[in-house]
C-alpha cells in the first residue's frame, strides 16, 4: 500500500457501541471490533475509522470525552486497543480514531477544576466562561443557540452558592467548548495526538472540524446557528479562518511520523470552495464532502455537486460520504418523500424504492475519484430502526427537544451478524443498548454472504472492481448520455475507461452501444432499470 493510501481509500466507519459486543453487556466493545475485522477485510475496504471509545458519560454517544488518553471500561482497555490495531494491521487495514477538540465532557478534570475555581482563574481560562448580561448577570452573554436545542450558554453556581458565570457549549450543556486562544489547550491536543500516534494509529477523523475558533468578543448573531447545514458567509462560530492554523500545526506533527499519518475533517461546510481550504497541501488530507451527503437523489443536483467538487478540490482527493452515525440511513431517506438527512419525525418510507436508490447512489459514489466513507451496515443495506420506543431513545437531540425532534438513534442500532437469535449475532446474551428491528435478520451478514445479487455481495464486487480499475485514481468527465434522470460519467485511468450510468428516474434507459457490463445493481441485461446504476467497460 502506498504511503498516500488515503488518496483513493475506502474507509469504513465503526460506531463502537453498535458493531459487535464481545462481553455481552449490550454495548459493543473493542474486542468485538477486533473479532469482526475480517468482515472488513473480505468486504475490501482499506481502513477503519472508529468513533470515540474514550472514557465518557455518554451524554452524546462518546463525543463528550472525559479522558482523551484512555479507553472507557465499557469498551475495554488500552491493551484491547493495541490488540485491535495489531489485528487490523495484520489484515492490511489502516486504523483512524476520532479526535474531539471543540469541546470536552463536563466530566473532564479540566472542567471540574474550572467549576471549582474562581472567575478569571487559569482553570476557567481553558473554556469560555463569561459574565451574564442584564442587571444580575442572569441573561446569557450572547444570543447563540446550541446545536441540540436551547441557548448555548449554561450558568454555573459559584463556590459560595450564588448563581455565577456562564459557559459556552455549542452542543449539549455537558459539552463545554474549549478556548482555543489558550496555548495550554493547543499544547494539550498536540500531546493527545502524539499519544495515539505513538500507539500506532494511522490517522484521525477530526470532530466538528469547522469549530474551535469564535469571533472576538462573542457578538450576538442573528443568522443560522445550525451546525452542519446552511453556514453562509462569515460566521462568528463556524468555519472561521483561524481554524486552519490548527490544522497546519497538526500536519507538522503527522508528517513527523513515517509513514506520515493522516487527518480527515468533519468539515460540514456547504460551499466546495470553503471545503477546499481544509485540504491545502499543508493542512488536512481529507475533508468530508457534506454537500454530497446532503443531496437529494435528483440527477441534476447530484451532477452539479460532483462537478463543483472536482472543480474546486485542487490537488487534494475528494472525500465522498453518503452515510454516518448522525444522519438517516440512505435506505430510509431515499425511500421517503423528504429525503433530507435529518427528519424531525419518523416519516413513512418505501423500503423497496429506498433500497434501490441507496444501492445506486453507493455505486455512484464508489466510482468517483478520491476517497469514500462507508458507515457500518451500509454494505448490508440497513434501514434506520424507526420503531424505537421513546423511553429507549438516548440521543440528546431527542431528549433536549422534549421528543419534538426524533434524533439520531435510528441509525445507531446494533449491527446484525446472523439471521437469528435475540440480538442477531451482535452478542450472545440478547441485551442491546438500542432495540434491533426483526427485519435486520434477513439483512444480516450471514444471511447475505454468498447470495448472488445481495447488497453485501454487490458491495464486495463494487469494491473489487473499484480497486482493479483504479477508479479512485481516475479522471472524471461527463459522458454524452447524461440527461434527464441519468447521471453519466467516464472514469479514465491510464488506458482503463469505465462508464458510470446512474438512472435516478422510474423509466428504463438504454445502455450506450459497445458498453460492456462490469456490474449492475438491477441485475438485468437489457436497458438499465429505473433507480439503478451500472459500471461498464468502454473502449
Ligand atoms: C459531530 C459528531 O459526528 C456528532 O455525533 C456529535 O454529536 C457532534 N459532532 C458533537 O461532537
Amino acid at each position: 500500500m502506498s504511503v498516500q493510501w488515503w488518496r483513493d481509500a475506502v474507509i469504513y466507519q465503526v460506531y463502537p457501541k453498535s458493531f459487535a459486543d464481545a462481553d455481552g453487556d449490550g454495548v459493543g466493545d473493542l474486542p468485538g471490533i477486533t473479532a469482526h475485522l475480517d468482515h472488513l477485510a473480505t468486504l475490501g475496504v482499506d481502513a477503519v475509522w472508529i468513533s470515540p471509545f474514550y472514557p465518557s458519560p455518554q451524554r452524546d454517544g462518546g463525543y463528550d470525552v472525559a479522558d482523551y488518553r484512555d479507553v472507557d471500561p465499557m469498551f475495554g482497555t488500552l491493551a484491547d486497543f493495541d490488540a485491535l490495531i495489531a489485528r487490523a494491521h495484520e489484515l492490511s487495514l489502516k486504523v483512524m480514531v476520532d479526535i474531539v477538540p471543540n469541546h470536552t465532557s463536563s466530566a473532564h478534570p479540566w472542567f471540574q477544576a474550572a467549576l471549582a475555581s474562581e472567575p478569571g482563574s487559569r482553570a476557567r481560562g481553558r473554556y469560555l466562561f463569561r459574565d451574564g448580561r442584564g442587571p444580575n448577570g442572569d441573561e446569557p452573554p450572547n444570543n447563540w443557540l446550541a446545536a441540540f436545542t436551547g441557548p448555548s450558554w449554561t450558568r454555573v453556581t459559584e463556590q459560595d452558592g450564588r448563581p455565577g458565570q456562564w459557559y459556552l457549549h455549542l452542543f449539549d450543556s455537558s459539552q463545554p467548548d474549549l478556548d482555543w486562544e489558550n496555548p495550554e489547550v493547543v499544547e494539550e491536543f498536540d500531546a493527545i495526538l502524539r499519544f495515539w500516534l505513538d500507539r500506532g494509529v494511522d490517522g484521525f477523523r477530526v470532530d466538528v472540524a469547522i469549530g474551535m475558533f469564535k469571533e472576538d468578543g462573542l457578538p450576538d448573531w442573528d443568522g443560522s446557528h445550525w451546525y452542519s447545514s446552511d453556514v453562509e458567509g462569515p460566521h462568528p462560530m463556524w468555519d472561521r479562518d483561524r481554524v486552519h492554523d490548527i490544522y497546519r500545526r497538526w500536519r507538522r506533527i503527522l508528517d513527523s511520523y513515517y509513514p506520515p499519518r493522516v487527518m480527515a475533517g468533519e468539515s460540514a461546510v456547504p460551499h466546495p470552495e470553503r471545503l477546499a481550504l481544509y485540504t491545502r497541501p499543508d493542512e488536512m488530507h481529507q475533508a468530508m464532502n457534506f454537500p454530497f451527503l446532503w443531496l437529494r437523489p435528483v440527477a441534476s443536483e447530484v451532477a452539479a455537486v460532483i462537478d463543483r467538487t472536482l472543480a474546486t478540490a485542487g490537488s487534494a482527493p475528494s472525500t465522498w460520504v453518503l452515510s454516518n452515525h448522525d444522519v438517516r440511513r440512505p435506505v430510509t431517506r431515499f425511500g421517503s418523500e423528504d429525503p433530507w438527512v435529518h427528519a424531525d419525525r419518523v416519516t413513512p418510507t418505501d423500503r423497496a424504492l429506498g433500497s434501490r436508490v441507496a444501492l445506486a447512489m453507493d455505486a455512484l459514489m464508489l466510482a468517483l475519484p478520491g476517497s469514500a466513507y462507508l458507515y457500518q451496515g451500509q454494505e448490508l443495506g440497513l434501514p434506520d430502526n424507526d420503531e424505537i420506543p421513546d423511553q429507549a431513545r438516548q440521543d440528546p437531540v431527542f431528549l433536549n427537544s422534549g421528543g419534538r425532534v426524533i434524533g439520531r438513534d435510528g441509525c445507531r442500532v446494533p449491527m446484525p451478524w446472523t439471521p437469528d437469535g435475540p440480538t442477531l449475532g451482535f452478542n450472545t446474551t440478547g441485551d442491546a443498548w438500542l432495540p434491533m428491528p426483526a427485519e435486520y435478520g434477513a439483512r444480516s451478514v450471514a444471511a447475505q454472504q454468498g447470495v448472488p445479487g445481495s447488497t453485501l455481495e454487490v458491495y464486495r464486487q463494487l469494491l473489487r472492481l473499484r480497486r482493479a480499475r483504479a477508479l479512485g485514481h481516475g479522471r472524471l468527465v461527463r459522458h454524452a448520455s447524461m440527461e434527464g434522470d441519468v447521471v453519466a460519467y467516464l472514469n479514465e485511468s491510464a488506458n482503463v475507461r469505465t462508464l458510470l450510468l446512474v438512472n435516478l428516474g422510474p423509466s428504463p434507459v438504454a445502455i450506450p452501444a459497445g458498453a460492456e457490463t462490469l456490474i449492475r445493481t438491477d441485475g438485468g441485461d437489457g436497458p438499465l432499470a429505473g433507480y439503478s446504476a451500472g459500471w461498464f467497460a468502454v473502449a
